[in-house]
């Protein structure tokens, strides 16, 4: 990893308008706050201004002192200033190591573009355990024990790809350009299908929602109330939301019935999830509530089982932009209803189109998959670069860059992109639009006093 390009002075910029913030938030002056911390209150200043780095001490002095966090105090180190990281097949190579599994020697993995401002952990991963047939429990199967994060998988060559369900164990014969999404937690594993093959995988792994805060604060809360957040996709979802809402408001169902003016026996029967809503039963409760209908509606899973893939042959394409010359072909690979923000797709640009720009609210990642090299221009806060993906070379985007790719020969290119949400969900985005004038630029770094 690449330690010199993070932004050393934007870093305690950040870090001050967090000691600011909290120092804010518990309505500390500079006075009050520097007695709290043991120190001057010209020093409180200093580092609450950006002047001087806040010196590890503070931090911890603050942490024991105050009802924050570590963690609240420390921002995070910008490591792509110009809206991306182009990273090379030369250092994914000098990145190789081979791990082993039950004293074999299973995966070579070699680490791809990834970023501090984005939670991707794509590797890069060759297949080393041949098997001769497709059986879960063959010798040269070694299982994992399945992991936190999200895992886009894009497949390369004759690879088996087996999963451990509750109900038992299974294979997918895959080749390339298969692709399966799958959820935190459930074993898998991988292995080669032809000795002497180029057998390999994209696994594309991720955080999103799941790590950081919600992990921190749910570690905290404890197992028990873990548990009761827990919300599974096949439960009745619209009867555990409604109950959350009338315990949230503490109101009794048959008050609820009448504000909404719904029957009292219809609402007993919502709850007990055995009847959906109707559209106007959905509007009528939301006004009770006073929420947005979306509120009260239920995630739809489209899961079989914990993953859901694709076959190559049998992904949906178009052409982009349409009407008009087609710019790329865009094929789309496995994903979930579950994970609405992740998008993965085969982009291929088509030979001498003009320039069209792509731009994503999302985080994007991008593997040259094909034979033949790209060309990339993007554009990110005003600022223009180019630079060129070889085959093997991979690149993170942040999101709302705009980057055009092209096929930098007549062999075409193909282009593989995993687009996820990061932390800003749509209540934040939402909270955003909703702050008074001139809040987002305090928001993001407070510089003073607010009161
Ligand atoms: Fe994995």
């Amino acid at each position: 990893m690449n330690d010199s390009s993070v932004d050393e002075r934007g870093y305690r910029l950040r870090a001050a308008a967090l000691l600011r913030s909290a120092a804010n938030d518990l309505k500390r002056d500079d006075e009050a706050a520097a007695a709290d911390l043991g120190i001057t209150a010209a020093e409180f200043a200093s580092y609450a201004g950006g002047g001087a780095e806040i010196p590890a001490e503070v931090l911890r002095r603050a942490a024991a002192v105050w009802p924050v966090n570590e963690s609240d105090l420390m921002p995070w180190r910008d490591d792509c200033p110009d809206g991306a990281v182009v990273h090379r097949l030369t250092d994914a190579i000098a990145s190789a190591r081979v791990l082993r599994r039950g004293g074999i020697a299973y995966y070579e993995y070699r680490d791809t573009a990834m970023s501090r401002v984005a939670s991707f952990r794509p590797e890069w991963i060759r297949m080393l355990s041949v098997v001769d047939d497709d059986d879960p429990a063959h010798p040269g199967v070694r299982w994992n024990r399945g992991h936190l994060l999200y895992q886009f998988t894009y497949f390369v060559g004759p690879v088996n790809y087996y999963v451990r369900e509750p109900e038992g164990d299974r294979v997918l014969r895959m080749n390339t350009g298969d692709s399966v999404w799958g959820v935190p937690f459930s074993p898998h594993t991988f292995t080669c299908r032809e000795e002497g093959a180029d057998a390999h995988i994209l696994a594309l792994t991720y955080g999103a929602e799941l790590v950081g805060d919600a992990q921190r604060e749910l570690a905290a809360l404890g197992s028990g109330t873990a548990a009761s957040f827990v919300r599974r996709p096949e439960e009745p979802a619209s009867a555990a939301i409604l109950r959350d809402f009338l315990d949230g408001c503490a109101l009794p169902a048959d008050r609820f019935a009448g504000l909404a003016g719904i029957p009292e026996d219809r609402v007993a029967d919502l709850l007990t999830g055995d009847v959906p809503p109707t559209a106007e039963e959905l509007a009528r409760m939301a006004k009770a509530l006073r929420v947005s209908p979306r509120d009260l509606l239920p995630v739809v899973s489209d899961m079989a089982g914990s993953i859901r893939h694709c076959r190559a042959g049998e992904a949906r394409q178009w052409s982009y932009p349409s009407p008009g010359p087609a710019a790329y072909r865009i094929r789309e690979l496995a994903g979930s209803s579950l994970h609405p923000h992740t998008r993965a797709l085969e982009i291929l640009p088509v030979t001498g189109s003009a320039d069209v720009a792509l731009r994503t609210y999302q985080h994007q990642y991008v593997y040259n998959v094909g034979a033949a090299p790209a060309d990339l221009r993007w554009s990110f806060d005003g600022r223009s670069f180019e630079d060129r993906l070889e085959p093997g070379d991979s690149a993170y985007f942040k999101p709302f860059a705009s980057v055009a790719f092209a096929a930098a020969s007549s062999a075409g290119c193909r282009l593989l992109s995993l687009r996820i949400g990061g932390r800003v969900t749509p209540e934040s985005r939402t909270a955003l639009g909703s702050m008074a004038p001139g809040g987002l630029p305090r928001f993001l770094r407070e510089t003073g006093r607010w009161y």
